[in-house]
């Protein structure tokens, strides 16, 4: 266990803080003992048992597994382990990664019925004073201290805590065991809601010990609300009950004890506590009046005193007691005087009043006043039931069971036969339900069942109980029969019926040393625990518990509520029996046993050190007595029949992973591989160990020690290291102890972190796969809430692709295909893209370049698609100029000054006979200029050009078309050109003529002179050739150059 390593002791300090204090494995367990018994090398000792229990109580550790079962040792003093933080501390935390404490065990429940919705019940046993009640009490304070709460249930839950001192006041006494010791079993559910929140309870009340109404031990007190009332009412409400507060030692029935004050308790005190609790549980007024009318009447019974007259009649002496009685119980006086000292019989249907002895009378009034404080005693949890019962649905159940444990006495009687019967059964409960989830857990995790060798006490719990065989059967019977019944014939009938039985021995029975220990009205169970002799005296009256019919009948009238209700007058008419008072309790168990069995159970068992209350002292007597009584080495014994320790392989991972290279720092494989690597580095033996499915059971307390031991010397050196690197220098241990702790918390804090974000993660990715696919489905239907994540996801992605992959210039023409919903969308981006792409193109555009592509246009818009050749023009800038200025005769040169703006070389063919000649074409500001070398050979004004023609061919010929009757002009000009495109589009810009130029497809006409015409023909051939034709004609042949030109 790790805590017997690294325990945790926590103390709070002088500022309020809490101090941590570790200590180590290999001192502590020395000092300390084992917080798990099963780790106990010596299992069978009885006596290793007590010494591991007498060592914690000395250190205060009063709290000890035997696997899921905590053993509490009553530290007769306040320890400051039951604060807030405590809790905190133990909420949601493993049994063992803390030291032991009845809060582990009550959030283990807790988290059980939260996250596996299986009610849980929490059985608390052990003799009077062990701290049953006390137990009970943390777990109900640590419930209602951490669980979330609703809106509503913040007055559950003071409902819940408040209940405890209302019936502590009336079924708590004091007696010698115990200061405030409870007289009656208690098995209280609290319920919560599907959120965790307590809602609501409900209690059930087992055998109140009646007797204690009219009778006390010396040195014990009645039931405490009798002396609170006494001591604190308010004299106007003592005045109404008829009570005297200045001198209680005139109550017969608190006097018995001879203990009116006990300096533990303060009457005072408790009064205060109980009248707020009343009203906080919700009775009003007049029923916290009515109540205590009813503990005020059983005073004024018990004081209530009989005389026998000369005849022998007996009669009431105490009239006045008579008078408050009527009172407060609102009877009749008369009438109850004469049914408490005649009885009245019903025998064949006739009615038949006898007078009673003196003695009769007295137990007919103490039969009274038991019955009615018994009665409403019961009321009054039911009461508390009401105000406890959930409004809303009630999701699961912890049930609490403060329960008598097993009671030994010099004398015993028939409520320790009831007790210890009780004891046998939750005894084979506790067999039955640990036996079964060992099993259970064993074949969940594949390992194979060792049968347990254990002592079945069912044979006992029939001896008790078994249908007419069983001894409480006998004892009804007894009851029940016609004639002289006694608790001897009892006896002797019990000896006749069960003699021979294993577990059942009497005087007469038995033989030498036992028959000596045992009186002649005794008999002699042999119960699971241990033998206990019952003295028989008294059995039968308790068993019948009788209250005579006429006394029956007045209280059926009581005006008071309470009796009223407590009284029915189904009673009356009813001819059956009552139950008898064990057949009652008996039933009673089994609908407890029932109501376990349906749970799943915890146990606390609890241990008085000694019988003085007094706190550090540990007698061992004492203790190996209870320690028997409680069968805890049974206990023990089935538990360790099989494995000392079993642990997650991922808990077992994370604490020993330092003790092997291959685990440390981390294990990154499979869990079950980690562990086996682990165990194999640390040689164990295979019978030493077994794997589970998710567990590891480790046999012997020894190998699990060997393991710690380990550890413990391997810590400085991981110490050493992370001092080094983090600069620290204090106490070795303490820091490898301070280390070791921080960083578990901060790993399983970011462990918890990282699981949480995962958790979101997955859930989100979840989600959007969801939606997704939802949106895929109906993704052609218009815009709903099912597609819009889809749609909008679709319409995010294209754009985004779009993004990725825009066109690079003007003239891709590249796009991404757009989703049917974004087509129109992707029609008006595209045109705005190129948009802002010409946009940007113009911006950065040079002047040379715009004239450049000026010109381009121009020529686009006159040769594309009508001339052969123009697409092999389209890359080719257009130059300034095809002629350098020396390239252009001087004199030419000084006649037109600077005034040429394109030279261009040409071939220019006579009109009439084709004669092809090489010429200079210059264009000049207002014309254009045809120069052979030095000469000027003719000049066209811009103005008086009429267009140019070119052929569709990817021939060079130009014709330039004057005006014939212009006497200037010699005619048209023919001319032909290797950058035709070049030089035509460049003229047509300068003449302005750009809509006159005329592209045809097989002919040209020109004029030659005045009247007269010339023809170029353009055909396609297999190389260019300009020939004159026989017919007078300029034929052209031009290759095909663009297949598709027109
Ligand atoms: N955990 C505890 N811390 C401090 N004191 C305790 C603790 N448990 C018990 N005690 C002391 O022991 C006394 C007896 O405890 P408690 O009333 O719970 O015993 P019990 O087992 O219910 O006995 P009974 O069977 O008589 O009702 C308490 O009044 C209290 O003084
Ligand atoms: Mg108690």
């Amino acid at each position: 266990m790790w805590n017997d390593l690294l325990l945790f002791q926590t103390v709070v300090d002088v500022e309020g803080g809490v101090r941590l204090v570790m200590e180590s494995a290999l001192s502590a367990r020395d000092r300390v003992g084992v917080q798990d018994f099963l780790l106990l090398e010596n299992y069978t000792s009885e006596a290793a048992f007590i010494e591991n229990l007498r060592r914690r109580y000395r250190e205060n550790l009063i709290y000890t597994y035997i696997g899921s079962v905590l053993v509490s040792v009553n530290p007769y003093k306040e320890l400051e382990i039951y604060s807030k933080q405590h809790m905190e501390r133990y909420r949601g935390v493993n049994f063992y990664e803390i030291s032991p404490h009845i809060f582990a065990l009550a959030d283990n429940s807790y988290r059980a019925v939260r996250t596996e919705r299986k009610d849980q019940c929490i059985l608390i046993s052990g003799e009077s004073g062990a701290g049953k009640t006390e137990a009970s009490k943390k777990i109900l304070q640590y419930y209602t201290t951490m669980c979330p709460t609703r809106n509503n249930t913040h007055s559950i839950r003071e409902r819940l805590l408040q209940s405890t001192p209302v019936l502590e006041a009336f079924g708590n006494a004091k007696t010698l065991r115990n200061d405030n010791s409870s007289r009656f079993g208690k098995y209280m559910d609290v319920q919560f809601d599907y959120k965790g929140a307590p809602i609501g309870g409900h209690i059930l009340n087992y055998l109140l010990e009646k007797s204690r109404v009219v009778h006390q031990n010396h040195g014990e007190r009645n039931f405490h609300i009798f002396y609170q009332l006494l001591e604190s009412g308010h004299s106007e409400l003592l005045r109404r009950l008829g009570l005297d507060k200045t001198n209680p030692q005139q109550y017969h029935y608190l006097v018995k004890g001879n203990c009116p004050r006990v300096s533990s308790i303060s009457d005072k005190n408790s009064w205060k506590i109980v009248s707020k609790a009343f009203s906080v549980i919700g009775f009003n007024e007049e029923e916290v009046e009515e109540l205590l009318k009813v503990v005020a009447s059983v005073l004024h019974l018990g004081n209530t005193q009989f005389g026998e007259d000369e005849f022998g009649e007996t009669h009431i002496t105490t009239d006045t007691q008579i008078k408050f009685l009527s009172e407060l119980l609102g009877v009749d006086g008369s009438f109850l005087s004469e049914a408490l000292t005649h009885k009245k019989i019903v025998a064949k249907g006739e009615e038949m009043i006898g007078p009673l002895s003196l003695e009769q009378a007295l137990s007919a009034r103490d039969a009274l006043a038991k019955a009615i404080y018994g009665r409403t005693f019961t009321w009054l949890v039911q009461k508390i039931n009401q105000s406890l019962a959930f409004q809303v649905k009630c999701s699961s159940v912890i049930g609490l069971l403060d329960i008598y444990g097993f009671e030994v006495f010099q004398n015993n009687s028939f409520e320790q036969f009831c007790i210890n019967y009780c004891n046998e059964k939750l005894q084979q409960l506790f067999i039955e339900l640990t036996l079964k989830s060992e099993q259970e857990e064993y074949e969940a995790e594949g390992i194979g069942w060792e049968s347990v060798e254990y002592f079945n006490n069912k044979v006992i719990c029939d001896l008790v109980e078994e249908k007419f065989k069983g001894i409480i059967a006998i004892l009804d019977e007894e009851c029940l029969r016609p004639g002289e019944a006694s608790d001897i014939t009892f006896l002797e009938k019990l000896e006749d019926r069960l003699g021979g039985h294993p577990h059942f021995v009497t005087h007469k029975l038995a033989n030498g040393k036992t028959r000596k220990a045992l009186g002649r009205d005794e008999f002699r169970l042999l119960h699971y625990a241990g033998e206990v002799n019952y003295n028989v005296n008294g059995f039968l009256d308790k068993n019948n518990d009788l209250l005579y019919r006429n006394l029956k009948e007045v209280m059926c009238q009581s005006e008071n509520q309470i009796v009223k209700e407590c009284f029915h007058t189904d009673e009356l008419t009813d001819q059956r029996r009552p139950e008898t008072a064990a057949t009652q309790f008996k039933l009673s168990l089994a609908k407890l046993m029932d109501i376990l069995m349906s749970k799943e159970p915890s146990y606390i068992r609890c241990i008085k050190p000694n019988d003085g209350k007094q706190p550090g002292r540990f007698e061992e007597v004492l203790v190996r007595h209870q320690v028997k009584y409680l069968g805890l080495m049974e206990n023990l014994r089935v538990r360790r029949a099989g494995f000392a320790y079993r642990r997650s392989f991922e808990a077992f991972l994370q604490r020993y992973k330092p003790l092997c290279p291959d685990t440390w720092p981390n294990w990154q494989g499979n869990l079950s591989d980690g562990v086996s690597t682990l165990v194999r580095h640390l040689n164990y033996k295979p019978e030493e160990y077994k794997l589970g499915r998710s567990k590891i059971f480790i046999r012997f307390p020894k190998t699990l020690f060997l393991t710690e031991d380990a550890l413990e010397i391997r810590k400085p050196s991981i110490g050493e290291k992370a001092q080094k690197q983090l600069g620290f220098s204090v106490n070795n241990h303490t820091f490898v102890c301070l280390c070791l702790s921080v960083v578990i918390v901060i790993q399983s804090w970011w462990r918890g972190v990282k699981g949480r974000r995962r958790a979101t993660r997955r859930r989100q990715a979840a989600d959007t796969i969801r939606n997704l696919i939802k949106g895929f489905i109906l993704r052609n239907e218009p815009r709903c809430p099912d597609n819009e994540y889809f749609l909008d996801h679709v319409r995010f992605s294209f754009l985004m692709t779009i993004k990725r992959n825009l066109p690079k210039n003007v003239l891709d023409r590249t796009w991404p295909r757009p989703p049917p919903s974004l087509s129109e969308a992707s029609v008006h981006l595209h045109r705005l893209c190129i948009r802002n792409l010409v946009n940007d193109y113009c911006r950065k555009i040079q002047p040379e370049w715009k004239n450049q592509l000026e010109q381009k246009v121009v020529a686009s818009g006159i040769f594309r698609g009508q001339k052969d050749n123009y697409p092999q023009s389209v890359p080719r800038l257009f130059v300034g100029t095809r002629l350098e200025n020396e390239e252009i005769n001087l004199k030419v040169r000084q006649t037109l000054g600077s005034d040429n703006r394109y030279g261009v070389a040409v071939t220019k063919y006579d009109r009439r006979g084709f004669r092809a000649r090489p010429r200079q074409l210059l264009l000049m500001a207002t014309g254009v200029i045809l120069v052979q070398e030095s000469k000027i050979k003719q000049r066209i004004d811009y103005s008086s050009l009429l267009g140019i023609s070119v052929s569709s061919l990817s021939d060079g010929l130009f014709v330039m078309h004057v005006p014939t009757a212009d006497s200037k002009q010699k005619g048209d000009l023919v001319l032909q050109c290797d950058h035709v495109i070049e030089a035509v589009t460049k003229l047509a810009i300068m003449a302005d003529k750009i809509h006159n130029v005329n592209i045809s497809q097989d002919s040209i006409k020109f004029a030659i002179a005045r009247g007269k015409e010339g023809v170029i023909d353009f055909t396609y051939g297999a190389e260019l050739r300009v020939i004159k034709t026989k017919n007078g004609r300029l034929a052209v042949t031009a290759p095909r150059i663009n297949s598709n030109s027109i």
